[in-house]
């Protein structure tokens, strides 16, 4: 079959590799219709997050399907599933306690309490790296899905792929946020970020009760696009001071909720680029920062943007200074996907407006290169196999 293999820093390719096969009595496979590159693939794609041999990426993909293991239940050969990005058991204690980003058992060779940099890492996730799992990823014509009967989602037959796609990842990423803010009804959220995880949580946030939705980023043409798709007032970075700007939209207090869906790979000069390289850093924490300074007094932020190592400088001060609440980490999909997709299937949440490009598998390479370089307006690419 095709799929997109990560060969090395910029070197994606879609070649011909072995088609999957069931390896356990819990697998299923699944024939991708759709798929997405994720700003998570950024980081592998730019060597922010290690893999020294070629693997397939993805992480966001749904199809039909094709055949399962003795021992898979409820998903059936036909059903047409939405696949959550983690790999997840379904019944060790993460997966019994709603934290199928944390599966025991999804990542037999890297998972460890400890959180490090190369070790101790979260549960298996789908095309991101040896130390996530090495499982396969979705951005191929078939993958082969641990554990389906957990992992999976179905969905009904009539409802163009692209209405609900992204309840893989984005907006189960996007639900997290707002969650985990503990949003009150018709308090103010600041989403730092209009790609597509910040433009998801811009919807969910409005869905959630939210009174104002201001969505930060240096791009005009994604502050248009958060204007057009998820109504929110926007503030463009490149011109104008996020934190003052901020207070001044907020009576000088700070939004109650800010949110980085930016992460590690912010918008850097060339000579902080040359210091985090220095401190031994991956990228820096400028956006969090930001954050963390624009939220009012004991406000919340939420982390969604991905940090790949330790940081100096993290503002603790002012962590504790202004009493916030900072939460963050992989989201856990399967624990939203069941509401998201009811939401989407009676089209209270509609996210396809998200996608800029759709394209053919074939052109995954040229599809990396403009949703990284952010050419030809690009906000998120699907792919069709
Ligand atoms: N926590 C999770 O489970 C999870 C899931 C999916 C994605 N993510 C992460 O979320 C982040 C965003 O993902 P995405 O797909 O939207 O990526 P993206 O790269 O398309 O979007 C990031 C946006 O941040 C903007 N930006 C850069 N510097 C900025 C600054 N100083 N102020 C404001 N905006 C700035 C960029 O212009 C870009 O539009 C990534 O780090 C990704 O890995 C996390
Ligand atoms: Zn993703
Ligand atoms: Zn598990």
């Amino acid at each position: 079959m095709k799929a997109v293999v990560y060969h090395k820093p910029k070197d994606v390719r879609v070649e011909q590799v072995p088609d999957p096969t069931i390896q356990s009595p819990t697998d299923g496979i699944v024939r991708i219709t759709s798929t997405a590159i994720c700003g998570s693939d950024l980081h592998i794609y730019n060597g922010f997050l290690p893999q020294p041999r070629p693997m397939v990426l993805g992480h966001e993909f749904m199809g039909v399907v094709e055949a399962t293991g003795a021992d898979v239940h409820r998903v059936k050969v036909g059903d047409r599933v939405v696949v959550g990005f983690s790999v997840t058991c379904g019944t060790c204690w993460f997966c019994m306690h709603a934290h199928p980003s944390h599966c025991e058992r999804s990542n037999p060779k890297s998972y460890g309490p400890d959180g490090g940099v190369l070790e101790g890492k979260g549960g298996g996730l789908f095309g991101y790296t040896d130390l996530y799992g090495g499982h396969d990823g979705g951005q191929a014509e078939a993958a082969r899905v641990p554990w389906i009967d957990a992992t999976v989602r179905r969905v009904p037959d009539d409802i163009p792929d692209e209405h609900v796609l992204f309840a893989s990842d984005i907006l189960p990423t996007g639900w997290a946020g707002i969650e985990w803010s503990g949003l009150q009804p018709g308090e103010t959220v600041a989403i730092l970020g209009a790609g597509p995880v910040g433009l998801a949580t811009a919807k969910i946030a409005w869905l959630r009760g939210a009174g104002r939705v201001i969505v930060v980023d240096l791009l005009a043409y994604r502050l248009e696009k958060a204007r057009l798709v998820a109504r929110a007032e926007t503030i463009n970075a490149s011109v104008t001071d996020t934190v003052e700007t901020l207070r001044a939209m907020t009576e000088g207090r700070g939004p109650d909720v800010c949110v980085d869906a930016v992460g590690m790979e912010v918008h850097r000069s060339a000579f902080e680029k040359v210091a985090n390289v220095v401190h031994g850093q991956a990228g820096s924490i400028t956006a969090l920062d930001t954050c963390m300074r624009a939220v009012r007094r004991c406000g919340r932020v939420s982390v969604l943007g991905v940090y790949g190592s330790k940081y100096d400088n993290f503002p603790f001060h002012r962590h504790f200074d202004k009493g916030l609440s900072v939460k963050g980490g992989q989201s856990d999909p399967q624990s939203s996907m069941d509401a998201i997709l009811t939401l989407l299937v009676e089209e209270r949440l509609r996210a396809h407006d998200i996608a800029s490009h759709t394209l053919p598998l074939e052109d995954a390479a040229r599809a990396y290169r403009i949703f990284n370089d952010k050419l030809d307006d690009c906000v998120k690419v699907v792919l069709k196999p």
